[in-house]
């Protein structure tokens, strides 16, 4: 009988723009892993908050994320900096969090079986959705360069911007995510420190699929 390989768990948290989705879902790829990137859970809400004013409620968000699905995440509306800022206040929220959060860590634990486990990323995946991880990444980069990635990724979507307003956009987010309460942004100890500002999309990859491999095998 061929051995069922082994399950499992990434957990990638980052500041924004950092690069960490690109490589969370070449891993995925390469892992066959299920992968969420939780940031587009807290957009769909700040997108709905956008467009409903009056009629966003709790009780409405409820049954919003009772029924999501891994599809409607993939909105292009969801990426711009608009929406990215209002996530962010939105994330703030005690309650909206514990609903979001276990739909995430049923994504996490229990993802369909044609899976061999699961990748998140987000800003307290490594400490609050998987802390018993088997791999723990904290991926950061530069400011600077990070908002001119950002930049370049809004401009290819045909989104008007500009740099100053992407920075300062990621500016107020850093600060909303690191200082908030309630789930901050942060680097736990046992997460290793990736710096991608260096880096190419491709080396980033490669330098943690040689740490994934060698946690697999050994
Ligand atoms: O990752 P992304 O930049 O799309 O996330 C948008 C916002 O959602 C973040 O700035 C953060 O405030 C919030 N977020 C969060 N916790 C997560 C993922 C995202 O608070 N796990």
């Amino acid at each position: 009988m061929r051995k069922r390989k082994k399950f499992i768990k990434i957990a990638i948290d980052s500041p924004a723009a950092a690069g960490a989705g690109t490589l969370a879902k070449s891993l995925s790829k390469h892992y066959n892993l299920l992968y969420l990137d939780t940031g587009k859970i807290y957009r769909m809400l700040a997108l709905l908050k956008i467009n409903r004013k009056n009629k966003f409620s709790k009780s409405f968000l409820k049954k919003k994320i009772k029924n999501l699905n891994l599809k409607s995440l993939q909105n292009v509306n969801l990426l711009s900096d608009e929406v990215g800022i209002e996530a962010s206040l939105i994330a703030k929220d005690k309650d909206i969090r514990k609903l979001v959060h276990s739909f995430q860590i049923n994504c996490a634990y229990k993802p369909p079986k044609k899976f061999n486990g699961s990748c998140l990323d987000g800003r307290d995946i490594t400490y609050k959705i998987i802390p018993d991880a088997d791999l723990k990444f904290f991926i950061t980069a530069n400011l600077k360069i990070r908002a001119k990635r950002r930049f370049m990724e809004l401009k290819k979507l045909k989104k008007k911007v500009s740099y100053l307003d992407v920075l300062k956009s990621i500016k107020k987010r850093d600060k909303n995510d690191y200082n908030r309460r309630i789930s901050p942004l942060k680097r736990t100890k046992d997460s290793i420190l990736i710096n991608t500002s260096n880096l190419s999309k491709r080396a980033c990859f490669l330098k943690i699929k040689k740490i994934i491999d060698r946690k697999i095998i050994n």
